[in-house]
């Protein structure tokens, strides 16, 4: 049987525009109509579609960050609302997503090192000579060493947005949830971003 890595079983999103008195829906979009899909270890899909038709939307659904109205999510075979303990966090560590704006992706009080540091603390992968790792990151996202020592706001889009690629790769994931993470950038930084996606993968 062939074992697909995330699923997406017949998902629906209906977000509540507007509530009655006692919090009751009046109002609701349908977001995702009954989508399903499914992709196995190593695959890429992509997925096209016209502004508001749901992409975002089926993304976050996929990180875990939204719950469906109806439908399910499956890591591994199995639905991610029933994950608990060790489990529920190796679907956490091992689903990562990259935004649309990396400016708004990084906590902006705090410098590249310590919010590189923060992740691989939180998955267990920071240890004495944890510094080694910080630049290997860096280079493998294709950026100078110093960048460590700035925040976010002290970076360009392209540069930010590769820090966010590193910290998704900081947990070693499994799935790379990317939400058009180049349309904020400019073309010739888009393909260099593109470039690198590539490489990594
Ligand atoms: N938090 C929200 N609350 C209410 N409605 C929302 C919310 N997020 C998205 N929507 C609506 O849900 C629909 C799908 O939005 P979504 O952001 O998933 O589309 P998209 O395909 O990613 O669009 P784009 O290409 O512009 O990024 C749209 O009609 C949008 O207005
Ligand atoms: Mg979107």
């Amino acid at each position: 049987m062939t074992q697909y890595l995330i699923e997406a079983l017949n998902v629906s999103v209906n977000y509540v525009i507007k509530r009655g008195l006692l919090g009751k829906p009046l109002y609701s979009i349908k977001a995702l109509d009954n989508v399903t899909l499914r992709i196995m270890r190593g695959e890429s899909l992509g997925i096209v579609g016209e502004s508001g038709s749901g992409k975002s939307t089926l993304a976050r659904c996929l990180a875990g960050i939204i719950k469906p109205n109806s439908g399910r999510i499956l890591y591994k075979g199995r639905d991610i609302y029933s994950l608990k303990g060790e489990d529920y966090i190796e679907y956490r560590r091992s689903v990562q997503m990259v935004f649309q704006n990396p400016h708004t992706s990084l906590n902006p009080i705090m410098k590249i090192r310590s919010i590189l540091k923060d992740v691989l603390r939180a998955s267990g992968k920071w240890s004495k000579g944890g510094e080694e790792r910080l630049i290997e990151l860096m280079k493998a996202v294709g950026l100078r060493e110093d960048i460590l020592d700035r925040y976010p706001i002290e970076l360009s889009g392209g540069q930010a947005q590769r820090v966010a690629i590193a910290r998704t790769l900081a947990t070693e994931p499994k799935v790379l949830i990317l939400d058009e993470p180049t349309s904020a950038l400019d073309v010739s930084v888009q393909a260099q971003i593109l470039e690198l996606l590539r490489e990594l993968k």
